[in-house]
C-alpha cells in the first residue's frame, strides 16, 4: 500500500519506484484528466527543486500556486504549523515543502493533503535520489546498478540528499564507498568503504557524487582552502578516477571548495542532465500520486 505523503525515499516501494521510472522514461510529461492544484511551500532556498516542480506541474496540466515565506503572516508571528495547517485547509491537491527542520509525524497527520519533502533540514531529500538514481540507470542502461561502483564524496553527515541517496543506491543494489574527512562520517556507509584520502583508493568508480559541505546545518571547523587541498575534487584527480568515471553533483556547486568550476561541464559530468531529469522524474511522481 502506497503511503499518502512521500517524506523519505522508504514512502515508497520498490514497484511504485518502477512506475515512477518507467513513466519518466516516456519523457513524454502528458497533461493529467482533470486539473490539480500543486503549492510549492519553501521555507528554505531553492533553485532546481522549486522550480522543476512547478515546471513539471504546469506540463502536467496543474495550477502553481509559489507561497513566498518573506511576505507572508510567518513574518507577522505565525508559527510553521500554522502556517502549514492553512495552506492545507486552502486545498490544493500537492503541497511540496522545503524546512530547516525534520518534518514532524504528529503535524503530518493533521494534513489532508499530499505532502512531498522537497528537503527537509539533514534528514531527506526523496526527489533528489530519484532523479540521482534515475540519470545513473539511464547512463548505464539498466533497471538496476548491480555490479557498479558508486564512490560519494563529502559531507554525508550533514545531507539530506546523500541519506536519500544512500537507501536507494542500495536497493538498486548498486556497491557504495565514501571518501572525506572523517567528521563527515556517515554510519550509513561501513567502515570498510571509507575512504580518507584520495592516495588509498583501491577500486575503480563507475560514478562519483560530489557533495556540497552543508555549512548552514553545523559549526564548520575548516577552511575553504584546507578543504579543497585535501578533499576538493580538481579537474587531475577527476581524470585519475578513469575515462569510464562519471561525475554527478546534485547542485549547487561551492566552486574551489569540493568542486573546480571545469568540472561542471567537462564530457563526463550528469550535472545539467540531473537538472533536467528533476523535471520528468517530479512529474512522473507527481502524476503516481494523483492517479
Ligand atoms: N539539489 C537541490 O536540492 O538544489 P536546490 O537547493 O537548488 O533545490
Amino acid at each position: 500500500m502506497q503511503t499518502k505523503n512521500i517524506i523519505s525515499i522508504d514512502d515508497l516501494d520498490n514497484k511504485s519506484i518502477e512506475n515512477i521510472f518507467n513513466n519518466a522514461r516516456e519523457q513524454i510529461i502528458k497533461p493529467l484528466p482533470r486539473g490539480h492544484v500543486v503549492l510549492s511551500a519553501f521555507f528554505e532556498p531553492s533553485t532546481r527543486t522549486r522550480l522543476s516542480f512547478e515546471l513539471a506541474a504546469s506540463r502536467l496540466g496543474c495550477s502553481t500556486l509559489t507561497f513566498d515565506p518573506m511576505s507572508s503572516s510567518l513574518k507577522k508571528g505565525e508559527s510553521f504549523a500554522h502556517t502549514l495547517l492553512t495552506l492545507d485547509s486552502l486545498g490544493p491537491d500537492i503541497i511540496i515543502t522545503r524546512t530547516n527542520f525534520e518534518l514532524d509525524n504528529i503535524l503530518l497527520e493533521q494534513i489532508k493533503k499530499i505532502i512531498i519533502n522537497g528537503g527537509d533540514a539533514t534528514h531527506e531529500h526523496p526527489t533528489q535520489a530519484l532523479l540521482d538514481c534515475y540519470t545513473l540507470l539511464d547512463i548505464f542502461k539498466s533497471d538496476n546498478l548491480a555490479g557498479k561502483n558508486i564512490l560519494i564524496i563529502g559531507d554525508i553527515a550533514h545531507s539530506r540528499v546523500a541519506h536519500s541517496n544512500i537507501k536507494l543506491l542500495k536497493r538498486l543494489k548498486a556497491h557504495l564507498s565514501w571518501l572525506g574527512p572523517k567528521i563527515f562520517q556517515d554510519q550509513a556507509i561501513e567502515e570498510g568503504n571509507s575512504y580518507y584520502s584520495f592516495n588509498n583508493l583501491d577500486k575503480h568508480f563507475d560514478a562519483i557524487i560530489v557533495l556540497r559541505i552543508q555549512k548552514e546545518r553545523f559549526m564548520h571547523v575548516m577552511s575553504d582552502e584546507e578543504y579543497w587541498q585535501q578533499w576538493g575534487l580538481s579537474m587531475e584527480r577527476f581524470k585519475a578516477f578513469g575515462p569510464q568515471c562519471y561525475l554527478l553533483h546534485p547542485g549547487p556547486l561551492n566552486i574551489g571548495i569540493e568542486i573546480a568550476d571545469e568540472l561542471f561541464s567537462h564530457e563526463r559530468s550528469l550535472i545539467r542532465s540531473q537538472v533536467k531529469n528533476g523535471v520528468i522524474i517530479r512529474a512522473a511522481l507527481m502524476r503516481f500520486l494523483l492517479s
